[in-house]
């Protein structure tokens, strides 16, 4: 990313923390040019969204406004744009809300798809949006409200390598315990994906990711979300593959299944590993690919040893295998 502005807004969106925002170097940073690109691209309602909350806008602009001051050398001659100036002055003003309810709050979040060299499409038209809560580890019982290393992580994989993008482009993909959505909105938007199915067993989830559809785009035939709570039927309205007459043809069929960050409770692993095999068996899957932040050396072994136990290795089917050799461990 050479434009400076760009790389320090695709950081804003993405809330990264303000100490570690990339802001270009002060004589950079002070030409009117560069002022107003920020003000436009970051700060201004009318041309910059989704905005962060007040309280992520007035920190970074406290970062970037004190990189301005320590730039100026001779403020006779640079000195800081008025509506980045009166942009502060306003989020000051602003009542902040409590850190309870900021703790709480879901916002959306602009992520910017990693892209292989070969891309030129601009950081603006490779956006992602989710609706998540980066400070949420638990709530409401789950863990799905914020977006996980781990998916970012596959999401970089099935991007940036030949072997992620053949994974995904042109194939009829379902994601389990999906969470914000990130991986299956990456892949219907900029991966080439013939279709989406997005599931998780917490309706809240699903229901933002209903809105974040819309958000980014999408169209429904192309993404679509489903509770499926592991070790329980797929539920899905009419989600039997019809005919043109309208006559039920059985279970629909994917060629691959994502799964970010699902190992990391032991109690759940049978009935995830259980899921996996349905999806195999009546869901005629032909890959699986999961990502895992190793929390626990324990709980990961679990994962491995109830793979195994399933089926002898060596009954295993070939497309079962393959969920190994596509493991990414973190
Ligand atoms: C750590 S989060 C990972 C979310 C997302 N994949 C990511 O990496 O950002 C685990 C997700 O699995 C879902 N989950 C946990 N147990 C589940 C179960 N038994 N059935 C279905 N989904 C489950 C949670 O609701 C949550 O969204």
């Amino acid at each position: 990313m050479d434009d400076p502005v760009a790389l320090l807004a695709a950081q804003y969106f993405e809330q990264v923390d303000p100490p570690n925002l990339t802001i270009p170097d002060g004589p950079t940073l002070v030409t009117p040019a560069i002022q107003n690109a920020i003000y436009e691209n970051m700060f201004n309602e009318d041309t910059a969204w989704p905005l962060p909350p007040a309280s992520y806008q007035t920190r970074a602009l406290k970062v970037i406004i004190a990189r301005l001051e320590e730039a100026i050398c001779d403020p006779e001659e640079d000195e800081i744009l008025d509506s980045l100036l009166e942009t502060w002055t306003s989020l000051l003003s602003t009542p902040r809300s409590s850190a309870l309810e900021q703790a709480q709050k879901l916002t959306y979040i602009k992520y910017t798809a990693p892209s292989s060299a070969a891309t030129s499409e601009s950081t603006e038209s490779r956006t992602i949006i989710t609706s998540e809560n980066r400070s949420l580890i638990l709530a409401l019982g789950t863990t799905g409200f914020r977006t996980w290393e781990a998916a970012l992580h596959l999401g970089t994989f099935l991007s940036t390598t030949n072997i992620g993008q053949s994974l995904v482009a042109g194939k009829r993909a379902l994601e389990l315990g999906a969470g914000t959505g990130f991986l299956s909105f990456l892949c219907a938007k900029h991966l080439g994906t013939e279709s989406i199915l997005v599931t998780d067993r917490d309706p809240t989830l699903l229901e933002q990711i209903d809105d974040c559809i819309g958000k980014n785009g999408l169209e429904k035939t192309k993404i679509r979300t489903g509770i499926w709570e592991w070790g329980s039927p797929l539920q899905v309205p009419s989600f039997s593959h019809e005919d043109e007459s309208g006559t039920e043809r059985g279970p629909a069929s994917f060629d691959i299944a994502l799964g970010a960050d699902l190992i990391y409770d032991v109690d759940l692993v049978p009935l995830l590993v259980s899921t996996i095999r349905d999806l195999f068996d009546i869901y005629s899957l032909n890959e699986f690919v999961i990502s895992a932040t190793v929390r626990n050396e324990d709980t990961f072994r679990t994962f491995l040893d109830v793979c195994g136990k399933f089926s002898p290795p060596a009954r295993l089917p070939l497309t079962f295998q393959r969920c190994f050799s596509s493991l990414l461990v973190l």
